[in-house]
C-alpha cells in the first residue's frame, strides 16, 4: 500500500471509521484524509459527526444529504422490482452502498484525491459492495481498506483510537452492530449470534412489538403510478415523505420485523434482525397491484427476474451490465402498474383487502363472473381441453398397453 496522499474516506462517525483517519496517516503515509458522510435519513445529528472527523485528524469533513436520490433512484426501483433477497430481506442496507460509492468517486474527482477508502471489515457484504461499485465507476481508482487489513480486535481498535483522541464508544455495553437509514435498520452480533436465541425487545427501535401494537387495526390505501408509490390514504406525497409515513404507519402496527439466517456474499451464514416497515409494506402493495395489471406471462417472468435483481444488488453489482439489462425489462413492465391497494394493518400483519386500477386493470368482470353477465364461452373449453390434454392422454394410453 501507500502512494496515495489525499484520500476520501467513507465516514459514519463510528469507532472503526474514525480510527481509519489516524491509521491511514500514521501507518500508510496518507497526508490528507477527507471524511465523507451521507445523510440517508438515519436521524443522527450530523454536525457532531462532521466535527468528530476533524478531531480524528481529517483535513476536510463533508456531510451530504443524499436522501432524495436514495429514495428515488434506489428505493423506488427496488419496490418496482419487489426486491427481497432470499425471499425476505428488502435490501435496506445494500441499496445505500452504491449511492455512497457513486458520490465518493465524484468527490474524489472534484477534490483531486488519489484514492477512496472505507472502514468495512473483511467478513461482510458492505466491503464487496463498496469495492465493486468503486471499481465499476472508476476502474483505475485506488481503494484503501485499512479495517480489512489492520488485524486489530475491537479492544485494540478502541485503544488505538484513544491514542489519537478518538473517544471510546459511550455505551460500551451495546453489543450490537447496527446499520440505519430511512429504509430500515439492520442489527447483528451480541446474543443474536446464537440463531436460536429470540431477539430481545431492546434490539428493535422503529417497530412496535406485537404485544404493544394497538388492538385496533387500521385500514390504509397506497396509490401507485408507473410502479412508483405516489400516495397514502389518497394524499399525494413526495417520495421521501411517503416512505417516512409508511414507516410510521406500518411500524406502529408492528409490521416489518424480520428475523432470518442470511447467506453473505463471502460465504458465511449470519443471523440478521431487520426492521423495514415502510419498504416491506410498499413492496407488498406493489406486488399486489402487479397481479391485477400485468399479463400472466409477464408476471411469471418478472417474478423470476426479481430474484436475480435482488441477488445482484445484494452482491454489489449495482453498476453492472445485468442490472442495466434487467432494468430495461422492469421499466417496460411498470408503465402499466397504476392504481390503489387497500391494506389492513393490525398486530404485526399487513393484510391486502382490495386493489383497483382504473387505467390498467386486466381484470374483466364479464369473464370472471358466475352471474348472468357471464360472457365466457363455456363450450370453447371442450376444444381447448381436448388439445391441451392430448399429449398426456396419448402418453397414458401408451403406458396401459
Ligand atoms: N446483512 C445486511 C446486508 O448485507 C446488513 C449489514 C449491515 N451492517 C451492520 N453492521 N448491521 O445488507
Amino acid at each position: 500500500m501507500g502512494r496515495a496522499k489525499r484520500v476520501v474516506l467513507a465516514y459514519s462517525g463510528g469507532v472503526d471509521t474514525s480510527v481509519c483517519i489516524p491509521y491511514l496517516k500514521e501507518e500508510w503515509g496518507v497526508e490528507e484524509v477527507i471524511a465523507f458522510a451521507a445523510d440517508l435519513g438515519q436521524g443522527d445529528e450530523l454536525e457532531p459527526i462532521r466535527q468528530k472527523a476533524f478531531k480524528a485528524g481529517a483535513i476536510e469533513s463533508i456531510v451530504e444529504n443524499l436522501i432524495n436520490p436514495f429514495v428515488e433512484e434506489f428505493a423506488f426501483p427496488a419496490i418496482r422490482a419487489n426486491a427481497l433477497y432470499e425471499g425476505r430481506y428488502p435490501l435496506s442496507t445494500a441499496l445505500a452502498r452504491p449511492l455512497i460509492a457513486r458520490r465518493m468517486v465524484q468527490v474524489a474527482k472534484d477534490l483531486k484525491a488519489d484514492a477512496v477508502a472505507h472502514g468495512c471489515t473483511g467478513k461482510g457484504n458492505d466491503q464487496v459492495r463498496f469495492d465493486v461499485a468503486f471499481a465499476s465507476l472508476d476502474p483505475a481508482l485506488q481503494v484503501l481498506t485499512p479495517a480489512r487489513e489492520w488485524g486489530m480486535s475491537r479492544e485494540e481498535t478502541i485503544s488505538y483510537g484513544e491514542r489519537f483522541g478518538i473517544p471510546a464508544p459511550v455505551s460500551k455495553k451495546s453489543p450490537y452492530s447496527i446499520d440505519l437509514n430511512l429504509l430500515g435498520r439492520s442489527v447483528e452480533a451480541g446474543v443474536l449470534e446464537d440463531p436460536n436465541i429470540s431477539a430481545p425487545e431492546e434490539v428493535f427501535a422503529i417497530t412496535s412489538s406485537i404485544d404493544e401494537a394497538p388492538d385496533r387495526g387500521e385500514e390504509i390505501e397506497i396509490g401507485f403510478q408507473a410502479g412508483n408509490p405516489v400516495s397514502l390514504n389518497g394524499v399525494n406525497l413526495e417520495p421521501v415523505q411517503l416512505v417516512t409515513e409508511a414507516n410510521a404507519l406500518a411500524g406502529r402496527h408492528g409490521f416489518g420485523r424480520i428475523d432470518m439466517i442470511e447467506n453473505r456474499v463471502v460465504g458465511i451464514k449470519s443471523r440478521e434482525i431487520y426492521e423495514t416497515p415502510g419498504l416491506l409494506l410498499l413492496i407488498k402493495a406493489h406486488q399486489e397491484l402487479e397481479s391485477l395489471t400485468l399479463a400472466a406471462d409477464v408476471l411469471r417472468l418478472k417474478r423470476q427476474l426479481e430474484m436475480q435483481w435482488a441477488d445482484l444488488v445484494y452482491q454489489g453489482l449495482w453498476f453492472g451490465p445485468l442490472k442495466q439489462a434487467l432494468d430495461s425489462f422492469l421499466d417496460c413492465t411498470q408503465k402499466d402498474v397504476n392504481g390503489v391497494v387497500r391494506i389492513h394493518l393490525q398486530k404485526g400483519n399487513a393484510t391486502i383487502i382490495g386493489r383497483q386500477s382504473i387505467q390498467s386493470s386486466l381484470y374483466n368482470s364479464n369473464m370472471a363472473t358466475y352471474g348472468k353477465e357471464d360472457q365466457f364461452d363455456h363450450l370453447a373449453a371442450n376444444g381447448f381441453i381436448y388439445i391441451w390434454g392430448l399429449p398426456i392422454r396419448l402418453w397414458a394410453a401408451m403406458r396401459r398397453n
